[in-house]
C-alpha cells in the first residue's frame, strides 16, 4: 500500500510538470483529488490493511494529498493571474483619447418662441387651450361674426376640404370651443398651426399662431392694452416702443393692430418697416357682443378681450431672419444657429 501510495505521488508531481493550461490543471485535480480520484478510493481501503499500519497509512495519504494539492493550486493561480492579466490588458481604455462627438437635436425655433410666448402668458395666469386644425364653418367663421359674404371666406384664402369642413384660418375658433365649454372667468391660450392659400417671403400656406382671450365682468381696453403691453416687453426688451393702432376685425369691437418700433432701423425707417419705422405684430380686440350671443354668454354682464399672434413674424423679427421659408425647409445648418 504505502508503495502504491509513493508511487501515485512520483507520478502525480512529475506529471504536473507538463500541464500547460487551466482546463489540464482542473482535469488534473479533479482525476487526483476529486471523489472518484485514486487518492479517494485507497482511503476507502484502509478497512482492509492492520489495523496498526491505519494512522501511519492514512497520515501518508494525506500529506501527499495536501502535497499534489499545493503544488495544483499553484499552477491554477498562475494561469488565473495570467488570464485575468490578458482580459485586463484587452480591456484597456485609452483616457487621453479626444471624446467622439455626438451631434445635439434642439428645439426648432418656431417652438421656441411659441414656448416663450406660452411661458409668458402663463405667468400672468392664462392656461393653454387647444382645438382641431381641421374645422367647421361655423366655428371658423360664423360663430366669429364672419359673415357669408366676407372676404375672407373666399376661396382664395381658404383651403376647403369638403361639406363643411375647411383647414382653419387662424386660432380664433378656439375662443369658441373654449367658451361654449366654459364659464367666464376665463383667461385662456391657445397655441398651433393655422393654414392660408398663400405663398412668398414672409407667407407659408401653414403657419403659426397664439390665440389669447380674458373674460370676465368688466375687462376692459385697458386690460388688454396692460397685458399686451406686459407681454411685448417681456418678449422683445423691456423698454421696446409699443403702439396701439385701430383696425378691424368682424369677432372684435373696438380692434386694434399692435406694433412694435422696428428692429431693423429702430424707428428710423427702412425698407423691412416701408419707411413708417413700425411693425406690426399682432392683432386684438375687445370680444364683439355677436360673439357672446353665439357662445350663449350674457353681453351685458360679461366683457372681454382676444388677441392673435403670428408665431413665425415674430420668430423673424427676433432672430432677424428675411425668409419665412427657411424655417420650413429644415436645413440643419440653419437650425443649428438657435
Ligand atoms: N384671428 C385674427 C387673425 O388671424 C387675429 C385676431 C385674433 C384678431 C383675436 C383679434 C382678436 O388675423
Amino acid at each position: 500500500m504505502k508503495d502504491r501510495l509513493l508511487q501515485i505521488e512520483k507520478a502525480a508531481l512529475s506529471e504536473i510538470l507538463s500541464i500547460k493550461n487551466k482546463e489540464a490543471a482542473l482535469e488534473f485535480k479533479n482525476r487526483h483529488l476529486g471523489r472518484k480520484g485514486e487518492l479517494t478510493s485507497l482511503t476507502k481501503e484502509l478497512g482492509s490493511i492492520p489495523p496498526a499500519e491505519r494512522p501511519a497509512v492514512g497520515e501518508l495519504i494525506n500529506t501527499i494529498r495536501g502535497k499534489i494539492e499545493e503544488r495544483v493550486n499553484h499552477l491554477l493561480t498562475g494561469f488565473l493571474n495570467a488570464e485575468r492579466e490578458q482580459r485586463l490588458r484587452a480591456e484597456k481604455v485609452d483616457v487621453t483619447l479626444p471624446g467622439r462627438y455626438l451631434p445635439l437635436g434642439k428645439k426648432h425655433p418656431i417652438t421656441q418662441v411659441m414656448d416663450e410666448v406660452v411661458k409668458i402668458f402663463s405667468g400672468m395666469g392664462f392656461a393653454a387651450a387647444e382645438g382641431p386644425e381641421i374645422e367647421t364653418d361655423y366655428y371658423n367663421f360664423e360663430a366669429l361674426n364672419i359673415p357669408k359674404d366676407h372676404p375672407a371666406r373666399d376661396m382664395q384664402d381658404t383651403f376647403y376640404i369638403s361639406g363643411d369642413y375647411l383647414l382653419r384660418t387662424h386660432t380664433s375658433p378656439v375662443q369658441i370651443r373654449v367658451m361654449q365649454a366654459q364659464k367666464p372667468p376665463l383667461r385662456v391660450i391657445a397655441p398651433g398651426k393655422v393654414y392660408r392659400r398663400d405663398s412668398d417671403v414672409t407667407h407659408t400656406p401653414m403657419f403659426h399662431q397664439v390665440e389669447g382671450f380674458m373674460v370676465d365682468e368688466s375687462i376692459t381696453f385697458g386690460d388688454l392694452k396692460g397685458v399686451l403691453s406686459a407681454f411685448l416687453h417681456s418678449l422683445f426688451r423691456e423698454d421696446m416702443p409699443i403702439r396701439f393702432r385701430p383696425s378691424f376685425f368682424p369677432f372684435t369691437e373696438p380692434s386694434a393692430e399692435v406694433d412694435i418700433q422696428c428692429v431693423i432701423c429702430n424707428g428710423k425707417g427702412c425698407r423691412v418697416c416701408k419707411g413708417s419705422g413700425w411693425l406690426e405684430v399682432l392683432g386684438a380686440g375687445m370680444i364683439h357682443p355677436m360673439v357672446f350671443k353665439a357662445v350663449n354668454y350674457d353681453a351685458e354682464k360679461f366683457t372681454g378681450f382676444a388677441f392673435g399672434i403670428g408665431i413665425e413674424r415674430i420668430a423673424m423679427l427676433k432672430f432677424g431672419i428675411d425668409d419665412i421659408r427657411l424655417f420650413f425647409e429644415n436645413d440643419v445648418r440653419f437650425l443649428r444657429q438657435f
